[in-house]
Parts: C-alpha cells; structure tokens; sequence
C-alpha cells in the first residue's frame, strides 16, 4: 500500500490538466455491452475502477485494453453473463453491467454490490425499473439473477434521482421493445454523457439532461467511438485547493458548466474565476469566507464535493453548516480533519465548521476516495508535514494525483508503507 507525504502551506501556481470523467467512462464502457464490435472510447482516466470495470467486461468475452487514454473494447463474443463477486466487491459500479447484459443476452447474475463506507447503497431502484421493463428477478446467495426474453418499454418513476440507476434503465431500455419513460432521472452531466454516448450509438432518446427521459427501443446498435467529458470532481477539487492555499492556478480541459453549484458556492468564499482557452483560471483569496451547503442531486451541490469543500472551511473566517442530503454516512474524513485541529461538529447530517487559522499537519488515515481527497486538500493548507495512508483510495478517482500536485509546485511525494 501507499501513502503521501505532504509538507504543507506551499502557495501553488501553474497549469494542472483535468483528466476524463470517471463516473461517465464507468457508465459508457458498460454501454459497449449492447453492440457487436469494436468500441472506441477516448479521454478514459488511467484509474483503478476504469482497470476493473475492463476486466469486468473481458471475463464476460470482450476483448478489452487502453491505448494512452483510449479505451478499445471488442464485444462481438459476449458469452458469459457472471459479474463474480470478487469484481463486484471492489467496485460497486459494476451493477451498470446489470441492464446492458439484460438487453444484450437476457440474462445476468450480479454479486448484489455491498454496502462502503459512505453508506448502505441500496440497489432496489435499479432492480424495481428493470422488472417493470418484464425482468425476472430473484436474489440469491448475495447475487443478482435477472432473466428477460426482451425487455418492454415502460413508465419508471424513481423516488429520488439515482445516478447509476437511470443509467441501467438507459441502457437497458435502448435495446427494449417499445418506448420507456424514466420520470425524476438523474441529470448529473454523466448522465447526459452516457445518453449522448448511446444516441451515437443509435439510440433513439428524448430529455436528455432533464428530470423526464424518454427512451424509443430499437433492434441493433452499433460500436462506439466516443469522447467522454472531463472529470467535474476533479476540477472542483482543484478549486478548493486553489482556494485553501490562496494559489492562482488554471484548470484545463474542464467545463465550468458542469459546476454552477460549486463556483456559486466558492465564489461566496472569495475565490475568484477567469474564462481562459480550454479552461479556467482560478485565483484564491487569502483567506476564504465561511460558506454554508448541502449536497443535492444535479444541478445542486454535488456530494462528491461536499468533504473537499468542508476541509476549505476548516480554515475560513467564520462558521459554515453543510449537510449531507444524499448519503447517510460521508463524514469520514471529519475524524481525520480533527486531528488536524479543525473545530468540527456533527448533528446527524450536518457538520458545523468553526473556521480556525491554521491547520497542524498530522499522520492520517484515508477511508474512502472523496474523503481522501479533502485530507489532501487540508495537508496542503497545513503547517508542517502530514503522511495520509492508504491512498488507494484516492487512485480510484484521481489519475496521477500527486504528479499534478508536484508541477504546481506542491511539496508532495508517493512512499510505499
Ligand atoms: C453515483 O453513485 C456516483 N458513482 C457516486 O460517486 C455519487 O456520489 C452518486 O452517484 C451521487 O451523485 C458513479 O457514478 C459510479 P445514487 P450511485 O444511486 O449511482 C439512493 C464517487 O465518489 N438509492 O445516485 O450509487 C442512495 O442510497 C462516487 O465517484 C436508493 O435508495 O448513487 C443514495 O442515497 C461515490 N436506491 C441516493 O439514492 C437505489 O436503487 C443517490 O444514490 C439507488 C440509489
């Protein structure tokens, strides 16, 4: 295992590249489920989960490999329908195989995805739209079976918007026959990138990027060869970087449009936002202004957000409450942020953030990957040097983290434990 070691209260500059968006490469190499052929998908981050879904995907008889940030997948030979449970565990994104395989072969066996440590990540909404597109479902033994002769077009109405859930109904509803209407869909932007992505395929949908989507099922799609959109939670972290450390760094390749919530948000903490080509430019107060948030579905507050934004807060002039709307339990990083010295309360969902001046750099333990990412952002901003262990998780999502943080000028390197 790895860690980081990082001396902190560095000011940063210079230019940090954003690389292509995790939560839409998962979504669009599942999509290639649901076409013989060989796909093209360009832009893929380099990232553990990206690895897995692929050989996810190869065990099920494609072809799969990445050249640079292209990622070719032959799904001519789709044979095995079996997502085993030693794949599963380590990614809970691999339930978006669920739909495709449905769609493509009629049937699937999925490890149910376990619970981690943000919360218990519930699947019944994904498993509620494809029984009324005429799957059969059953649970057994910890896995998924689902059988389908063709799926039918039909009217889901999801209780809360899931990401990943309008996605495998997307899919699945691709190939269905007849039209199926998803009402209070998801709109993230990978959402929308996932849609745009099988209308190139073919795929006959309406509403994209709104709460109602329509999908006409059509008999056969063809491969991919598709560019997938920037990472918006990578970006936002170096947001909340620049603003931390009170650097001027330009974020390229990102799309200031995927992250109104969150600019809004740090623009009331005195960071200040310039549009340069292909990116943006982004100057950090001396010291941020307290803001409150809660996290919402899209187009409010993304919770992939909310750790990062909090360890800003730490050091900031005044108190800020955010709340976690969406997961039961993303407070892991703020045990880790106290012993920093942060002045952190938490009632339920909502922390209290009592700004303070001047973070202690101190040995800390990452837990999940949005988690880990704040305890970079505060070592960053602290006084002396912090080792954060277990940084795997931090490589699920950010490709070449501490690269990116080195040619902004940040005192940090990679150390075996
Ligand atoms: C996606 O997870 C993302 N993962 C998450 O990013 C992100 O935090 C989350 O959306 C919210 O934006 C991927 O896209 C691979 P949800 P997902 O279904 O789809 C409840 C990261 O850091 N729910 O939108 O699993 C659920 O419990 C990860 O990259 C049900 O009750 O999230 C939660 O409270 C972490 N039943 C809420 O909906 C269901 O069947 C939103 O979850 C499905 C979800």
């Amino acid at each position: 295992m790895d860690k980081l070691v990082i001396n902190g209260r560095k000011r940063l500059s210079g230019v940090v590249e954003i690389s292509g968006a995790k939560n839409a490469a998962l979504p669009i190499m599942a999509a290639s489920l649901l076409a013989a052929g060989e796909h093209n998908i360009a832009n893929i981050p380099k990232l553990r989960d990206v690895m897995t879904m692929g050989r996810l995907i190869a065990n099920l008889g494609a072809g799969f490999h990445l050249e640079d940030s292209r990622a070719i997948l032959d799904c001519t030979a789709i044979g095995n329908y079996e997502a085993p449970y030693d794949l599963v565990s380590t990614m809970r994104a691999s339930v978006l195989i669920l739909g495709p395989l449905l769609a493509r072969l009629g049937k699937a066996k999925v490890s149910l995805p376990g619970g981690c440590a943000i919360g218990a990540r519930p699947i019944n909404l994904h498993l509620m739209g494809l029984e009324k597109m005429g799957a059969k479902i059953k649970l057994e033994s910890g896995y998924v079976l689902a059988k389908a002769k063709r799926l039918k077009g039909a009217q889901i109405y999801f209780d809360t918007p899931t990401v990943t859930g309008t996605e495998n109904i997307m899919m699945a509803a691709a190939l269905a026959e007849g039209k199926t209407v998803i009402e209070n869909a998801a709109r993230e932007p990978e959402v929308v990138d996932l849609a745009n992505a099988l209308i190139s395929m073919g795929a006959k949908i309406r509403g994209v990027g709104d709460s109602v989507v329509e999908v006409e099922g059509v008999n056969r799609l063809s491969p991919l060869d598709y560019n997938i959109i920037p990472d918006r939670i990578e970006a936002g972290t170096f947001m909340t970087i620049a603003g931390i450390t009170g650097s001027d760094i330009t974020i390229k390749k990102c799309r200031p449009d995927h992250l109104d919530a969150l600019i809004n948000k740090l623009q009331d903490s005195g960071i200040r936002f310039h549009k340069v080509r292909n990116g943006l430019r982004v100057v950090g107060p001396e010291r941020p202004a307290a803001v409150s948030t809660k996290t919402m579905p899209y187009p409010g507050f993304p919770t992939d957000m909310q750790a990062q934004f909090m360890a800003m807060m730490c050091i900031a002039e005044g108190s800020s409450v955010i709340s976690e709307k969406i997961f039961e339990n993303r407070f892991m990083h703020v045990a880790e942020l106290r012993r920093m010295g942060a002045d952190i309360m938490i009632e339920g969902g909502t922390a209290t953030i009592r700004g303070i001046d001047l973070l202690k750099g101190a040995p800390l333990m990452a837990t999940d990957l949005r988690a880990s990412a704040s305890l970079i952002v505060a070592a960053l901003a602290a006084e002396g040097t912090t080792t954060v262990h277990r940084i795997y998780h931090l490589d699920r999502g950010y490709e070449k983290i501490e690269e990116k943080l080195q040619r902004l000028g940040a005192e940090v390197r990679r150390e075996k434990e």
